[in-house]
């Protein structure tokens, strides 16, 4: 067999990417704030900014478009989609939202109250976010490695069953549910382990509660599971998802990642008994139970991406994708969360930018270049994103200063890739060049997205 691993698809519809010179890109960042947000796709070469709703259909997908059944109440396009869902997660209760955060949002309003508890391994920021909002407690229990970026460990985002004991104990009567992200992008797009979700959810029932999993990319965490946990190297990766739905009650999904779509979410439920709430709030917010957020055309694409997002050739090339690209940094000397995770690579940037103070933001500075020598778009994951101005003007710093490529599904090729590792590599050689930046203005909440900055 041969040694490479090259894409398992053909490329039947192209989308030309524009490179542009440096001296363009240096006008396009100053005129950006120094902000990768603030520029426009078009100015991108290469945009690993997110992975969520940025990957290519397939023409089997933009063939069941043409099926979609536009109608208000009843649509074929549901009960096709239901289906499909009810295999996969052997859950009875599909509700169609316009994406996770929208599924969030509905579920939580029906099912949560003021002071109460969530606890998850890592909450991703729109579920902390909607948690808050409805006066939750969202509390991260990842494991204590699921926090190291150097160490190795095979299962990163497992939950800390522990810890979750100890709360389940202290303050069980203020716990709904418990939660668990699969993949956990918040650590690294780091796998959970079947055997950590089935103890999970086992210690969840013996305090009567329910789980619920966010489940954006079950199908790489499955694959993770097919690839490292014994006892399932010869079961397929639709049995392993299926048997890791079988633990939960509920879950929110997030279609814009393993749904293979560029947008939609639902909610599934095991039993009807938070249904009628649920459906309540969905018509208020999103639209009658059988589109919900979405249209007819989006339910058909969504109903061939969830097997398409299963296929196991097609998960082997996803996960070894970022692998590839951590083995060209290993050998550049550039660090990064280890292992690679399912969806994206998190480079350490201060093993790029070792001198320059935090003070100076040293992921945002990293972004910045990467974006000005090579036209890559990533997104930082530090201090600019975690840290806090505080009222005397001094800041609070995040313990980490990493930088995001995140790799929308089935667009780019491994010359990409190649492209991509030379112009790390070239960055770190110019590590001394490379400048932080200042703020000079930014909002009150969420200030990565809009905060302008100036050299530093
Ligand atoms: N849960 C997880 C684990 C996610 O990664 C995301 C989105 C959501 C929920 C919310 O889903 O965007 O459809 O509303 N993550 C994207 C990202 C935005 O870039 O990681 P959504």
């Amino acid at each position: 067999m041969p040694k490479t691993m090259i894409e398992p698809f053909r490329i039947k519809s192209v989308e030309p990417i524009r490179m542009t010179t440096r001296a363009e890109r240096e006008r396009l960042l100053e005129a950006a704030r120094l902000n990768v947000f603030q520029l426009r796709a078009e100015d991108v070469l290469i945009d690993w900014l997110t992975d969520s709703g940025t990957g290519a259909m397939s023409a089997r997908q933009w063939g069941a478009i043409m099926e979609g059944d536009e109608s208000y109440a009843g649509a074929r396009s549901f009960f096709r989609l239901e289906k499909v869902i009810q295999d996969i997660t052997g859950m009875d209760y599909f509700v169609p939202t316009h994406q996770g955060r929208a599924a969030e949002k509905v579920l939580f309003t029906a099912v949560c109250k003021k002071g109460d508890l969530v606890p998850s391994n890592c909450h991703f920021d729109t579920t902390r976010a909607n948690l808050e909002y409805v006066g939750v407690q969202a509390l991260d229990c990842v494991i204590a490695e699921g926090l190291e970026p150097a160490t190795l460990h095979p299962f990163k985002g497992n939950i800390d069953l522990e810890r979750v004991e100890a709360l389940l104990r202290k303050e069980g009567a203020r716990i709904p549910f418990g939660m668990i992200t699969v993949t956990n992008n918040t650590g690294g797009g780091q796998p959970v382990a079947m055997a950590n979700i089935r103890a999970y959810a086992a210690l969840l029932k013996k305090y009567g509660k329910p789980l619920v999993m966010d489940v954006c990319r079950f199908a790489e965490n499955a694959m993770f599971i097919k690839m490292r946990e014994s006892g399932y190297e010869n079961t397929s990766v639709r049995a392993i998802a299926q048997e890791m739905f079988s633990y939960a009650d509920a879950a929110t999904m997030s279609a814009k990642k393993d749904g293979m779509v560029n947008i939609g979410g639902f909610i599934v439920l095991r039993s009807d008994e938070w249904l009628d709430e649920v459906r309540n709030d969905l018509i208020m917010m999103e639209g009658f139970p059988t589109y919900g957020g979405m249209a007819g055309r989006d339910l058909e694409a969504l109903a061939v991406g969830l097997e398409e997002g299963l296929d196991e050739d097609y998960l082997r090339y996803r996960l070894r994708t970022a692998e590839y690209l951590g083995e060209k940094l290993d050998a550049a000397g550039v660090g990064f969360v280890k292992p690679t995770g399912g969806h994206a690579v998190y480079i350490d940037a201060k093993t790029v930018l070792p001198d320059m103070p935090v003070a100076h933001y040293p992921a945002w500075a990293l972004c910045n270049a990467l974006y000005l020598e090579g036209g890559i778009r990533g997104v930082e994951v530090g201090s600019m994103m975690f840290g806090r101005r505080l009222d005397d003007g001094t800041e609070t710093f995040h313990s980490m200063e990493l930088v995001r490529l995140a790799f929308p599904r089935r667009m780019y090729t491994q010359s990409h890739f190649d492209y991509a590792a030379e112009v790390i590599a070239d960055v770190k050689q110019k590590a001394a060049s490379i400048r932080g930046v200042k703020i000079t203005k930014q909002p009150k909440f969420l200030r990565h997205f809009t905060v302008q900055c100036t050299w530093a």
